[in-house]
């Protein structure tokens, strides 16, 4: 089956797919932004799962139960810091998004939904990120075609643009 690779506008903690992914901190004990919406969205229990994982390296991603989101799992991984884009942020934002799918792949996951990683308070640049999140996405697809459905879930009409243009 070809895998349906698209670019929406929504809030990430509304989407009924197998797993949504969390632009976390290393803690994994919660935050601002997308990680503090899905927090408040899953409820306590996640949180309590969060804290037996025991943290996450920036460009590595741990998986849990979604708990009381529509999603089934929550796929949390750390994106790195921009700094100016000499500190491997670009490789450690791909590996976010290689790692994230290969836990999804593996767990037999069919439908997985990203949040734009990395651009919100870590500062990436939001054009790069969206190319680097469309072009490692592709790449990981083409080697693992048992996942059915990607989906880039963008909160601002200018993130969508961006990944609308990236995809095309
Ligand atoms: N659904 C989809 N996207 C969202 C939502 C939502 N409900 N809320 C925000 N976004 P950020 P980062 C978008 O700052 O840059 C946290 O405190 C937002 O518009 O959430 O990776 C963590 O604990 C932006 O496009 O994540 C870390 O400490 C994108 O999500 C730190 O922030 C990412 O913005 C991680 O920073």
């Amino acid at each position: 089956m070809t895998t349906k690779l698209r670019a929406i506008r929504a809030d990430i903690t509304s989407l009924a797919v197998d797993a949504i992914v969390n632009a976390a901190n290393s803690s994994l004990l919660g935050g601002g932004g997308v990680d503090g919406a899905i927090h408040r969205a899953a409820g306590p229990e996640l949180l309590q799962e969060c804290q037996s994982l025991q943290g996450c390296k920036t460009g590595d991603a741990k998986m849990t139960k979604g708990y009381r989101l529509a999603a089934k799992h929550v796929i949390h991984t750390v994106g790195p810091v921009w700094q100016g884009g000499n500190s491997k942020e670009a490789e450690l934002l791909a590996s976010c998004y290689r790692k994230s799918l290969e836990l999804a792949v593996n767990a037999g996951l069919r439908s997985v939904a990203f949040p734009c990683i990395s651009t919100g308070v870590y500062g990436f640049p939001a054009e790069p990120a969206a190319n680097i999140a469309v072009k490692t996405v592709r790449e990981v697809l083409h080697a693992n075609p048992g996942l059915e459905e990607v989906v880039f879930c963008c909160f601002s009409a200018g993130d969508l643009d961006l990944y609308q243009r990236a995809l095309q």
